[in-house]
């Protein structure tokens, strides 16, 4: 069986893949959509970064594709319904980079309320200026964290370590972790801290979340983070904000409009403004993190060839069944309509089969079950089950 890697992904992951015998080709560079149709043929496994897209034509052009690692948090480059209208499973790594993130956060936190931005600036233009004058330790300080996610909680947990008093908001019910205080509302939080770092996720209804009021609503001479989306916040309010002096100092590492290619110009509001952090979109750009993303995806897609896992999955439906010892597992993918669990039985049950496991997910149009059966067989059942209609796809497992 064959892997493909494009776009330099960290080689924890073709070692990883090659150890389970698959014949892994390594490229450093992402394929044009005409060159990966071409590249693809006989692949059974493909990684990719956010450069390469996969399109229907790839798809088509793969007809023995079994599953697609997204090395990287993003999916939008996969027409996730084509591969999920071809049984293709998807997988991606939604927390290797959350350590590296909060990471940043905190250095971030302490270089503002230092003020390392304009002393480093007076420095490097020849200007000795000794004065603690605007200089803060962050011990004892409140830090509040609007999102409180994978991202939010761990900088909640870091924060405190450093002495700050933490508070959170998020519109789903969350644990407080550590002595980490719930704000029912976001004005609450805004009253309560004098650093408000954001930690939403990029749903729709996040556009423009941060604006004026929101500003407006923050202590005087508060800090800012945005390490999240960057159409989250208004920045002409952000720049007025800190025009005024009302926010101390800001901390942005995405916006609304963030340039494609390295050496393209950066247009943005927020240049220029003093105490104010800008970072090119590298909250989670760590050779760290590309390590861990490379052993988590890569261990996900030969999880999922050898057991038919599909826990973390951005497309299939998300089952695990622990592999019993000698037997064999069929693994269906078919179209989610009633009735199917009960076909599949009956055809099993028809050619005297026993059922030793099996579990069913679902998940919008896909439906997906995993049955462990025992060593014999025969070549008539497969085909029985290859031939429901509702089939997707359907492979067999022998477990060890
Ligand atoms: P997550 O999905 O684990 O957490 C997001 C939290 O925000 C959830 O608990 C959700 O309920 C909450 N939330 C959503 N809308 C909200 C609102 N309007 N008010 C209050 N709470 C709200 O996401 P995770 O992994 O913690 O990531 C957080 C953000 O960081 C995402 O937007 C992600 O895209 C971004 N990110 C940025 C990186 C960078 O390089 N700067 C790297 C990795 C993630």
């Amino acid at each position: 069986m064959r892997a493909l890697l494009v776009e330099n992904i960290h080689p924890d992951a073709s070692a990883r893949l090659a150890k389970e015998g698959y014949e892994v080709q390594a490229l450093p560079q992402a394929l044009s959509t005409g060159e990966l149709a071409e590249a693809i043929g006989g692949v059974t496994l493909l990684g990719i970064r956010s450069g390469t897209k996969v399109t229907e034509r790839v798809l088509a052009a793969a007809p023995g594709l079994q599953a697609i690692g997204a090395f990287c948090i993003g999916t939008n480059q996969i027409d996730l319904a084509a591969a999920s209208r071809r049984g293709v499973a998807v997988f991606n790594a939604p927390f290797s980079n959350t350590r590296s993130v909060v990471e940043l956060a905190l250095a971030e936190i302490i270089a503002m309320a230092r003020r390392l931005p304009e002393k480093n600036a007076q420095m490097h233009a020849g200007r000795w200026d000794k004065s603690a004058a605007g200089a803060h330790e962050v011990r004892g300080r409140a830090l509040g964290i609007v999102g409180y996610g994978n991202i939010g909680t761990q900088l909640s947990v870091l924060a405190e370590s450093l002495g700050m008093s933490v508070y959170f908001y998020d519109i789903a019910d969350k644990l407080a972790i550590g002595n980490a205080r719930r704000c029912s509302t976001l004005a609450e939080l805004l009253d309560a801290v004098e650093t408000v770092s954001l930690h939403v996720d990029g749903r729709d209804g996040n556009r423009g979340f941060f604006g004026e009021a929101e500003f407006a609503a923050m202590r005087p001479r508060s800090l800012f983070l945005n390490l999240s989306r960057g159409f989250v916040v208004d920045h002409a309010a952000l720049r007025r904000a800190i025009e005024s002096g009302h926010i101390a100092g800001a901390a942005i590492d995405v916006f609304p409009d963030e340039p494609k290619n390295p050496g393209d110009e950066f247009v943005s509001e927020l240049r220029g403004l003093p105490n104010v952090i800008l970072t090119p979109h590298i909250g989670g750009s760590t050779e760290e993190a590309q390590q861990d993303i490379g052993q988590f995806v890569a261990a996900k897609l030969a999880d999922y060839m050898a057991s038919g896992a599909t826990s973390l999955s951005v497309n299939m439906p998300g089952i695990a069944l622990p592999v019993p010892v000698g037997s064999h597992r069929l693994v269906h993918l078919h179209r989610n309509v009633p009735g199917v669990l009960a076909s599949i039985n009956r055809v099993l049950a028809e050619h005297g089969i026993n059922v030793e496991g099996q579990l069913l997910g679902t998940r919008d149009e896909l439906g997906y079950v995993l049955t462990d059966i025992g060593p014999a067989y025969s070549e008539d059942v497969l085909a029985e089950l290859r031939a429901m209609p509702v089939t997707i796809r359907l492979r067999t497992l022998r477990t060890p």
